[in-house]
């Protein structure tokens, strides 16, 4: 079975074709970054239009890359949520429109399964149940993953997601967008110490999160500073510690109550480099087994999707109506 994965949600059009006998065959994306990094940030109308101009040229790039054509298709699997929702609607359109031309179904894909389940492209792929940490742009939450389908929430950030609390604190230090991986590049050259942010929600004995309040935090110190480089650098550090300290002792946290041995790094904030070292050391003490996407993978792609929709498909899930569905707000537990 062959199935052509597309991911519209946000500032990516990516692409993919995934072959359940022999695996991923073709991927392409292209970002927006550039169309967007003017406005300091995500311009909706910009973002659906770019999909428009991109998603025809892509899907022919992954046929061609896969050598294959339209007829060798069974299913195609679009991102219908969550997301922008002229993003979203760009993706669904066109995915509906293929299916109705070439008469095979389309089935709507949660983006943040998609984002789950992106370990399982690779070759040593983890065994149920594991936790999952699922942190993007737009989500911070922890997921108890019995089987395919089968999600818990176990705790959730009940403000800003880590990745938007990147983004904003790499705006205060005058990067451009999107931050997060700027402000990693910067926090290299921090010196320990210097400044501490606060570890937010750790005495609470829940697992949930809240970043909001290290925004702030990076803001007052910022007014109190001459802004040279390396106190730049300095609050980089300290706030990039801040945050992997908390993710990591939130996770060590839920491996314990729901006594699971393995552990799913997903979402773009896991491209990180300091949380995926701190991580391994981690995981290493504790005798836990960890999984990543590569790092293509981490952030936005169609690959994912793809996978995500194949195993839809063998759990019966199909969608098969031509409805050009989206859902803009949607909880994975759905
Ligand atoms: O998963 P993703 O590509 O899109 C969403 O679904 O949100 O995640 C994008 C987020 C952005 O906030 C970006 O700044 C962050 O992931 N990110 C990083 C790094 N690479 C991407 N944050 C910290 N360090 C990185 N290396
Ligand atoms: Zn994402």
């Amino acid at each position: 079975m062959k199935i052509l994965g597309i991911e519209s949600s946000c500032d990516e059009t990516g692409l993919a074709i995934y072959d359940s006998e022999r695996g991923l065959l073709a991927h392409a994306i292209h970002s927006q970054i550039k169309t967007h990094q003017q406005f300091g940030g995500v311009v909706p109308e910009l973002a659906s239009r770019d999909h428009v101009r991109h998603i025809a040229k892509l899907t022919k790039e992954v046929l061609s890359n896969a050598k294959l054509t339209s007829s060798d298709i069974d299913y195609i699997a679009y991102t219908k949520g969550p997301g922008l929702v002229g993003a979203l609607l760009v993706g669904a359109g066109f995915a509906k429109s293929l299916a109705y031309a070439w008469g095979i179904p389309a089935i709507g894909v949660h983006h943040m399964e998609g984002h789950l389940l992106a370990p399982f492209l690779e070759e040593k792929t983890p065994e149920f149940p594991f936790l999952a940490l699922l942190v993007s742009g737009g989500h911070t939450q922890l997921m108890q993953v019995k089987s395919f389908g089968d999600y818990t929430l176990l705790g959730e950030s009940l403000d800003d997601a880590a990745g938007e609390a990147f983004d904003k604190t790499a705006k205060l230090l005058g990067l451009q967008y999107p931050g997060g991986p700027l402000l990693a590049k910067l926090a290299e050259n921090g010196i320990a110490g210097r400044f501490t942010f606060p570890r937010p929600m750790l005495d609470s004995n829940n697992l949930n999160f809240s970043f909001s309040g290290l925004k702030t935090h990076a803001l007052n110190t910022i007014k109190k500073q001459e802004l040279t480089e390396q106190t730049k650098a300095d609050i980089a550090y300290a706030f990039e510690d801040a945050i992997v300290d908390t993710l990591i002792k939130k996770i060590a946290r839920a491996i314990e109550q729901k006594q699971l041995q393995t552990i799913v790094i997903a979402g773009g904030v896991g491209a990180n480099q300091t949380l995926r070292q701190r991580l391994t050391t981690f995981a290493k003490q504790e005798h836990i087994e960890l999984f990543y996407p590569r790092l293509e993978f981490c952030t936005d792609n169609g690959a994912m999707i793809a996978y995500a929709g194949y195993q839809k498909i063998k759990r019966g899930l199909q969608d098969i109506n031509l409805k050009i569905d989206v859902k803009p707000r949607w909880l994975l537990e759905e």
